[in-house]
């Protein structure tokens, strides 16, 4: 199986510090400038595996289900058809985040969940494990070969029964979803980038997240490009435009958090 691809500004900086003391070494770096690179990676490189030691363990279903996204080659899917657009296992949230929610949900007294893109459902498991028996969650996931994936994954668990998948365009579910008079005490928005304002603006509008509910918004830091690390792209232009609004709107109070590629908790107020 391939190790993951850096994606969050902590792991691309511990690459960025390995590539530096390799530079440094084959230059025969010595003296201060190299005990201070070695400082740095100290500091840098052992953070997420300590992280992930001292935090509670997934559950054996959420392992499972991260081993079998692992497992896929879904580049390879891609290219033959069965995936509607590129997918890649970097996608996956993750124990750590995981847990994290499992926590904002269970403090929250959460019982209705959105979740806006999916994927393979590991978010939607670990929140789901943290539901009340009567709770329920809608994840609303664009391709039906993830979808499908994410479906045989959670027909394997105690709590599989408590998430429904609405595949299609996230927006058109949302739609539905006003139209039926649903409203949600906790929203995690983690799908296509670009539209990341649109889902904000369309979550708060049609009322779909309560007033006193919370909204979390995955990778709110986008690998550094909000702050200008890198080269920005589209995908990093949109959530640093949607970071800006939901700085600027007084009707939410906001914190970003930057665990993994960043996380932002948004309750909703007024
Ligand atoms: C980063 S992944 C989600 C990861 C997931 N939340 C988790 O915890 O592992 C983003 C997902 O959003 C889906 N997506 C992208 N555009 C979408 C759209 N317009 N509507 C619904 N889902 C979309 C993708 O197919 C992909 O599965």
């Amino acid at each position: 199986m391939s190790e993951l691809r850096p994606v969050t500004p902590l792991s691309i900086l511990s690459k960025k510090l390995s590539e530096l003391k390799d530079l440094g070494s084959k230059m025969g770096l010595e003296g201060e400038l190299s005990k201070l690179i070695e400082e740095c990676c100290a500091l840098a490189q052992p953070l997420d595996q300590y992280l992930a030691e001292h935090s509670t363990k997934a559950s054996p279903a959420l392992i499972a289900l991260e081993k079998h996204t692992n497992a896929l080659d879904w580049e390879a899917a891609f290219q033959k058809g069965a995936t509607s657009i590129r997918l890649e296992k970097e996608m996956l949230s993750g124990a750590l985040e995981g847990q994290l929610l499992q926590m904002l949900v269970a403090l929250t007294g959460t019982k209705r969940i959105l979740e806006i893109g999916s994927f393979t459902s590991y978010a939607s498991l670990a929140m789901a494990e943290a539901l009340p028996e009567e709770g329920t969650l809608i994840a609303c996931e664009y391709d039906p070969f993830a979808a499908d994936f994410a479906q045989q994954q959670l027909a394997n668990t105690p709590v599989g029964k408590k998430v429904k998948i609405q595949v299609g365009e996230a927006l058109a579910t949302l739609s539905a979803l006003q139209k039926e008079g649903y409203s949600f005490d906790f929203v995690f928005l983690d799908a296509d980038k670009e539209n990341y304002l649109t889902y904000y603006q369309t979550i708060l509008e049609a009322e779909l997240l309560k007033v006193g509910g919370l909204l979390c918004v995955d990778n709110t830091l986008y690998m550094g490009q909000v702050y200008g690390a890198g080269e920005q792209t589209k995908n990093g232009a949109a959530i640093e435009a949607f970071n800006k609004a939901v700085k600027a709107d007084p009707n939410v109070q906001k914190v970003i958090l930057p665990i993994r590629d960043g996380l932002t908790l948004i309750r909703r107020i007024a």
